[in-house]
């Protein structure tokens, strides 16, 4: 259950770039094959409404007009449409889920389908009907100390968010209860506490994640947030895997920010399907992504193959210069 020693293995592998000198060949190494896997993850987002306004999402950028849930026809139509290598779907975007109302039989169906199934949510909706067809159900926690936990994740109700993970853990039958932690320099310090909670409560992964900035780069709203991911240099990384206990019963996933840089998935195993049905090139770029080709219009295999990809991916390999990429954490 509990991975210490992957965790710390992790950590001198991709914090302190022991692996500087082979960088070229593990890097393609790792690309090819994630080339050969095909699109294994897929990750649908239900809805782009949020009834939170979290400091570092840029969910406001998303104008009004293009504001939409997916529709239970649309979701059918996109999993008709996947190919047969799509084992993993995570049923969350830039969004909250459980705002459309289709949400749990969209869940449900997928289960149906065959497939692993994994949702994110902000807890202030949650219904425990998902726990009957969820496989992992994550809950976003930003803190244990209400003051920063309020601060960072504006709307949420911090006893509310609490008792909703107690009640999800003692209501799972094979469902994975999990908590996602996007780590500040304002909520570091509490990551001892989520430790702590973790292991007192029975949940079972944490995953702790750097912060990216996610706004379209150059913009206003990008430079400004820049001030934000600067103070996150703050961020102590050993701090974090060394409190990481032997003895905890939680596993651990941690993303850093990567000093090596390429080696991100997205557009080889990964794909991100907008709720307007685009297939875009990762879910940090979501408010004005590149738009490979519509499920709408075209055919994923197409979409996949299409020059505009072809090239995405190229360029990844050789490290040529993509824009929005350019100052990505991973
Ligand atoms: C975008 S939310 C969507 C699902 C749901 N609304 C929620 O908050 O769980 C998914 C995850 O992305 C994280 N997130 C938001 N903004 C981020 C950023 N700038 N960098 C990294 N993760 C971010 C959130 O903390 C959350 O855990
Ligand atoms: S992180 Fe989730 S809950 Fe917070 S504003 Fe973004 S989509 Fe909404
Ligand atoms: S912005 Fe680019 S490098 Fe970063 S996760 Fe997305 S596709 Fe990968």
């Amino acid at each position: 259950m509990n991975n210490y020693d992957e965790v710390q293995q992790n950590y001198k592998k991709w914090h302190n770039i022991e692996n500087k000198e082979n960088y070229e060949k593990i890097k393609k190494s790792f690309l090819q094959n994630h080339l050969q896997q095909g699109i294994t993850r897929v990750q649908i987002e239900p809805t782009n409404r949020c009834n939170f306004n979290c400091i570092m999402c840029p969910i406001d950028e998303i104008e009004p007009t293009k504001r939409k849930d997916l529709t239970f026809d649309e979701f059918r139509l996109i999993l008709s449409k996947l190919p047969k290598s799509v084992k993993n779907i995570c049923l969350s975007g830039l969004g909250e889920p459980f705002l459309n109302k289709n949400y749990i039989e969209m869940v449900k169906f997928a289960k149906e389908q065959g497939f692993y199934v994994e949702v994110y949510n902000n807890s202030s909706l949650f219904n425990k009907d998902i726990l009957k067809y969820a496989d992992e159900v994550n809950f976003s926690v930003d803190a244990i100390d209400q003051k920063t936990l309020t601060e960072i994740r504006k709307g949420v109700k911090p006893d509310k968010l609490f008792d909703t993970i107690i009640e999800a853990i003692n209501n799972k039958l094979k469902c994975k209860i999990n908590i996602n932690f996007t780590v500040n320099y304002k909520n570091y310090k509490d990551i001892k506490n989520i430790y702590q909670f973790c292991q007192i409560s029975g949940v079972d992964h944490l995953s702790i994640q750097a912060t990216s900035n996610n706004y379209f780069p150059k913009t206003e709203k990008y430079i400004e947030f820049k001030k934000f991911i600067e103070k996150n240099k703050l961020i102590d990384w050993e701090f974090i895997v060394k409190n990481y206990d032997k003895k905890y019963n939680f596993s651990l996933t941690i993303w850093y920010p990567r000093k090596l840089k390429g080696f991100c998935a997205w557009g080889f195993s990964n794909i991100y399907i907008t709720s307007n049905l685009d297939i875009i090139q990762c879910c940090h770029q979501v408010t004005n992504p590149i738009i490979f080709g519509n499920l709408k219009k075209e055919e994923f295999n197409n979409i996949y193959n299409s020059e505009k990809m072809k090239s995405f991916r190229s360029k990844h390999i050789y490290d040529e210069d993509i824009f929005l990429c350019n100052n990505c954490p991973y």
